[in-house]
């Protein structure tokens, strides 16, 4: 799909998506259309009248028009927006629309600019127009739609769309990697598109460590893990370096990569055991950031790491009861072999320590606990650093890729105690998204550092059941907010 921002394409289109507000007030757009009072009519006859919702169609000439009610001008919210772009944009495909000029960038989004209005419609028709059948034999239909012109032009249009296409790419990126299945998806398979990252950028160089290499380090909470599996554990480091200063500290990423999560002895219910391929959505989150900074080319040092592991039960795989000796020195007795992430997470942190980080924002589907604190719709933010925490949040709410911070006092520690060495792997019953945080924090201690919780939010259930790409958006603009 091709997308651009220009106020006079209007000629150019098949299809032209407009709005007519409350009242039935026509649009700048919409007036254009009006030459013989073809949309005054509709309005006479009750076939529109502005209300948010209602859709409208006209054809005129050798062109269409989606009109869509957009009640009060500047009261829409966000996901009204969205709601109505996505509405307008099926409406044309079912025309077989495509070049559409989409003029929605007339209609004020409650407290947000031109900016904002593009970044939302794009990021959302390049979701509308997500399809992963990789692997059915019947394909589906080819999308229609070739190109999508914003109506607007200026600086700020611009930059939108180039900002928005960049997010739109990690996404799609993202998703491609979290949907597939965890036969062909491995942490083998993981440190492949890593590399392949490479071939699109210069400023970007990917390592890969085997478990031979992680053993040498000491990381052996992550290698238990990963005994259990016959797929080898593996490590990638994408380094992205495009500061003027080279030297400069870089911006760490770190992403849980379980590209399957059976619980391990501690094994899990069959019960949609399937969507614990989603496991490694932190790491696919990683990915999609790095491919969006790969497109963006922002100039930062970003070091982004795909944690990649498998855990299963197997004759030779860690178990209750076992005592782990970490990277950092600190020992863990394994409670429960399904709290397997923070295993992972805490040797890959430790080892992130030799980049002297500006500071560490990690990712991972860690805690169904998670998800019965915030539900599907706000991931978790657990941080050690207010001011770092704070900029994920407002990052987070730009983006509506919704994030919430939990708190993370010293009373958590408490829960990790263990009898037998330095920590448990988990926290008892309550607060279990926080406790994973928590055991997390004893091992960021030399550098700034915030963990997102993405259990709830990386992946849809039911007969919408696939990755969303979450929260690439939401880490691809704190890195935007981070150039000065
Ligand atoms: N990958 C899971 C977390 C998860 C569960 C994400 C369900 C999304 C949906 C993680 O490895 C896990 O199993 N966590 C355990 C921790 C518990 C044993 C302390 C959990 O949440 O049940
Ligand atoms: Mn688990
Ligand atoms: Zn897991």
């Amino acid at each position: 799909m091709k997308y651009s921002a220009n106020p006079t394409a209007l000629s150019r289109a098949d299809t032209i998506l407009s709005v007519i507000f409350d009242g039935g007030e026509l649009s700048a757009t919409a007036q254009q259309f009006d030459h013989a009072g073809e949309i005054t009519a509709l309005i006479k006859c009750g076939e529109i009248s502005g209300k948010f919702g209602e859709i409208a169609f006209l054809r005129q000439n050798n062109q269409r028009l989606v009109l869509l009610g957009a009640g009060k001008q500047g009261e829409m919210s966000e996901r009204q927006f969205k709601q109505l772009t996505q509405k307008a944009i099926q409406r044309a495909k079912e025309s077989q629309a495509k070049i559409v000029v989409n003029a929605l960038t007339e209609v004020n989004i409650k407290e947000r600019d031109l900016y904002w209005n593009i970044r939302f419609g794009l990021e959302t028709i390049a979701a509308d127009a997500y399809v992963f059948d990789q692997f059915k034999s019947q394909k589906a239909d080819a999308n229609p739609l070739q190109e999508v012109i914003f109506h607007a032009q200026d600086a700020q249009a611009e930059r939108a769309v180039q900002h928005a296409s960049a997010i739109a790419l990690g996404v799609k990126f993202a998703k491609d990697v979290a949907n597939c299945p965890p036969n062909i998806c491995t942490p083998a398979y993981l440190s492949e598109q890593a590399k392949s990252l490479e071939k699109r950028t210069a400023l970007l160089t990917t390592t890969v460590l085997g478990e031979k290499e992680m053993a040498e380090l000491g990381m052996n909470a992550y290698l238990a893990v990963s005994r259990g599996s016959q797929n080898e554990a593996k490590l990638s480091i994408l380094e992205y370096k495009n500061y003027p200063n080279p030297n400069a500290k870089p911006i760490v990423l770190v992403g849980k990569g379980l590209t399957f999560d059976a619980g391990g002895i501690s094994l899990k219910p069959a019960a949609e055991m399937d969507e614990m391929k989603y496991d490694m959505c932190g790491a696919a989150t990683v990915y999609g950031v790095m491919n969006a900074l790969a497109e963006l080319e922002l100039p930062l040092n970003v070091i982004g790491v795909l944690a990649g592991c498998e855990n299963l039960p197997d004759g030779n795989a860690y178990r209750p009861g076992d005592i782990l000796d970490t990277m950092n020195g600190l020992t863990v007795e394994v409670l429960n072999t399904d709290a397997e992430g923070r295993l992972v997470l805490c040797d890959t942190l430790t080892y992130v320590e030799r980049f002297e980080p500006e500071c560490v924002i990690d990712v991972a589907t860690l805690t169904g606990a998670c998800v019965v604190a915030l539900g599907q719709h706000n991931s978790g933010l657990v941080s050690t650093d207010d001011e770092l925490a704070e900029a994920l949040f407002n990052a987070s709410v730009e983006t509506q890729d919704k994030a919430w911070r939990l708190p993370l006092s010293e009373e958590y520690q408490e829960q990790l105690k263990s009898n037998f060495a330095d920590l448990a792997n988990i926290g008892g019953r309550w607060g279990g998204a926080i406790t994973a945080g928590a055991f997390l924090a004893n091992f960021t201690k030399k550098y700034r550092w915030a963990h997102l919780d993405i259990a709830g939010t990386a992946w849809l259930q039911g007969v919408n059941k696939g990755a969303t790409g979450r929260p690439v958006g939401l880490l691809t603009q704190f890195l935007i907010n981070q150039v000065k």
